[in-house]
């Protein structure tokens, strides 16, 4: 096998060599830890303080606003678990959407189980939340909302200036997943009323283990983890100061590329989608045409299962996920398929290419006749195929 080709950027990506080199010296000289008051401390302090300044600045938000921890997963749980507690004496009602990831699912199932009364809210065919919906569903004992940016496996960008706005009139605490879309697409929190958002280094050709909370300034939250007095008492325990100087060198270039990446990106995607969809029959493309991540494309393709596709496509060197890879091994149709209205036995046959900025156009051609011979053989083993 000699082509090897990552398609699955919605999982990881691979850390950009000039993070690499930002990190190395945290390694190898300023290895201080960043709360001790000598200079091996400053050192490493002083990076931790940089990555937030970029980090910020890429928000338009203030240093002050931004949390450190150990990626999207922990940045969830935290602003789940942290708003509920901390408000529960105004009321034990949160609303989320049905789409999101699994770290925001079973934080509500979490607080379920602890007596919290939680609302999914439905999501349209191309995964939209209503605005309208999220409005009705506020009620007075309602105190925290949490509604992704960008989902994972469709890439669907919610209307975030109009859920916000709802919650800012209502009062409620407005919680983001913004991991799919941090660093990919512009947010401004300035102009955006969002009062809690989640980011994650990996996703961005950073380091894996580190990702940022943003609480805006005056929003009430738990202490998340207790200890030290590190990132304000909020989130104690000593800084991975390299990922998270690793991290703002990672949103740096996101932000100084994004419009290059876009474009390029979105181009490759496209021409791959549309040659999947004139070139096999019987294909679906799950997601809105605009308002979309367009480097991630899902495809569900009638009678060939999808971990069987995925399996093919590794023997020809290609890296692609069905689902999420998080959900992947267990054999349910995704749950974000499922929410918008895609049945059950094709969601089992859907794949998401995701792809990122060191994709040769050149490759699509390759790709796709190798997609095409997965999917002619499966479908002639499969007993429940027949082409219409
Ligand atoms: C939308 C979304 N939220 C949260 C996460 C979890 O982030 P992390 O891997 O940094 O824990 C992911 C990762 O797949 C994601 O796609």
């Amino acid at each position: 096998m000699d082509k090897l080709i990552y398609l699955d950027h919605n999982s990881t990506t691979p850390p950009d060599p000039r993070v690499v080199e930002a990190m190395m010296p945290y390694y190898n000289e300023a290895w201080g830890n960043a709360s001790s008051l000598h200079q091996f401390g400053r050192h490493a302090k002083a990076g931790v303080e940089e990555a937030r300044e970029i980090i910020a600045k890429t928000f338009n938000c203030l240093p002050e606003e931004i949390y450190f921890t150990s990626g999207g997963t922990e940045s969830d749980n935290f602003a789940v678990k942290g708003a509920a507690y901390e408000h529960q004496n105004k009321g034990k009602h949160i609303i989320t959407s049905k789409i999101e990831h699994h770290a925001i699912l079973e934080s509500f199932a979490f607080l379920e189980e602890e007596g919290f009364e939680a609302t999914y809210l439905p999501v349209d065919q191309y995964g939209f939340v209503d605005p309208d919906d999220l409005r009705k569903a506020i009620r007075p004992d309602t105190i925290l909302v949490s509604v992704m940016y960008a989902n994972n496996e469709v890439g669907t960008i919610q209307k975030m200036d109009e859920l916000a706005s709802v919650c800012q009139e209502k009062g409620v605490i407005f919680h983001t997943d913004a991991v799919q879309a941090a660093g990919k697409i512009p947010i401004d929190l300035k102009r955006t009323p969002i009062t809690l958002m989640s980011t994650s280094g990996h996703k961005i050709y950073g380091p894996k283990g580190v990702g940022i909370l943003y609480i805006r300034q005056g929003t009430r939250m738990i202490r998340w983890q207790t200890g030290g007095a590190h990132e304000r008492g909020m989130r104690a325990g000593t800084e991975n100061v390299p990922a998270i100087v690793g991290y703002g060198k990672a949103m740096e270039l996101a932000q100084k590329e994004m419009k290059d990446n876009d474009r390029k990106i979105s181009a490759m995607a496209e021409e791959f989608r549309n040659t999947v969809l004139r070139e096999i029959p019987d294909v679906r493309f799950n997601g809105p045409e605009e308002e979309r991540i367009k480097a991630t494309v899902n495809l569900c393709f009638k009678g060939a299962e999808g971990e069987a596709v995925i399996l093919n496509l590794d023997m020809m060197g290609i890296g692609v996920t069905s689902g999420s890879a998080c959900t992947s091994g267990a054999l349910e149709p995704s749950h974000v398929l499922t929410a918008m209205g895609v049945p059950p036995e094709l969601a089992q046959s859907a794949i998401r290419f995701s792809f990122g900025k060191d994709n040769d156009p050149e490759d699509i051609d390759y790709i796709v006749n190798s997609l095409k011979t997965a999917i002619e053989k499966l479908r002639m083993m499969s007993p429940f195929y027949q082409s219409q």
